[in-house]
């Protein structure tokens, strides 16, 4: 319970960095450690279909590796609000958001990882792709939050192979089959 608190800091990493449509106090650019962005996470209600899930954000653990995303400082109750949205199956947890290397603060992790009824894992990269550029659900195609998450990144100076191959991958895909 988080009710003790004045503020949170809250980690965005996927369509948090790009899709704001909550009050935040405050939003810095962060990077944290040990943790990777992969497309492993499936999407059965936003961006794809229960028979056609696609491929969204999850972080899995990777030693010495760091994420750059998003933080907010929010409110106790704009959390509250955004944790039923987010918290389906997600493991959260506290980490720290380092905002410089001198400068962090301790903030708030979604992950969905293995135990999640949604998580589908790693797959080739040249499938993934494929899945994402053919997924589509009711927050609209998967390759748009993929699109808009790698531009997002991209202005950021983040460097994320794994996003941005997927998105040459992709954008190749839909160029030649639109
Ligand atoms: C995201 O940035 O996409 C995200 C953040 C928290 C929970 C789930 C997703």
């Amino acid at each position: 319970n988080l009710d003790h608190l004045d503020d949170v800091w809250l980690f965005g990493y996927g369509s948090l960095i790009y899709k704001v449509d909550f009050p935040y106090l405050e939003q810095r650019v962060a990077t944290i450690e040990g943790w990777a962005r992969r497309f492993w996470q499936g999407s059965h209600d936003h961006r794809g279909t229960p028979e056609s899930p696609g491929r969204v954000a999850t972080l899995v653990e990777a030693p010495g590796v760091e994420c750059m995303g998003v933080a907010y400082r929010v409110s106790p109750r704009t959390f509250e609000h955004l944790d039923h949205r987010e918290k389906n199956g997600y493991l959260r947890f506290f980490t720290p958001l380092w905002f410089s290397e001198e400068e962090s603060v301790d903030g708030l992790v979604y992950v969905a990882g293995a135990d999640n009824a949604a998580f589908l894992g790693p797959a080739p990269v040249d499938e993934m792709a494929e899945q994402i550029a053919r997924s589509h659900g009711p927050s609209g195609p998967n390759a748009d939050y993929l699109l808009k998450l790698a531009g997002a990144l991209s202005e950021m100076g983040a460097h994320d192979e794994h996003v941005f191959e997927l998105a040459r991958l992709v954008e190749d895909i839909l160029m030649a089959r639109p």
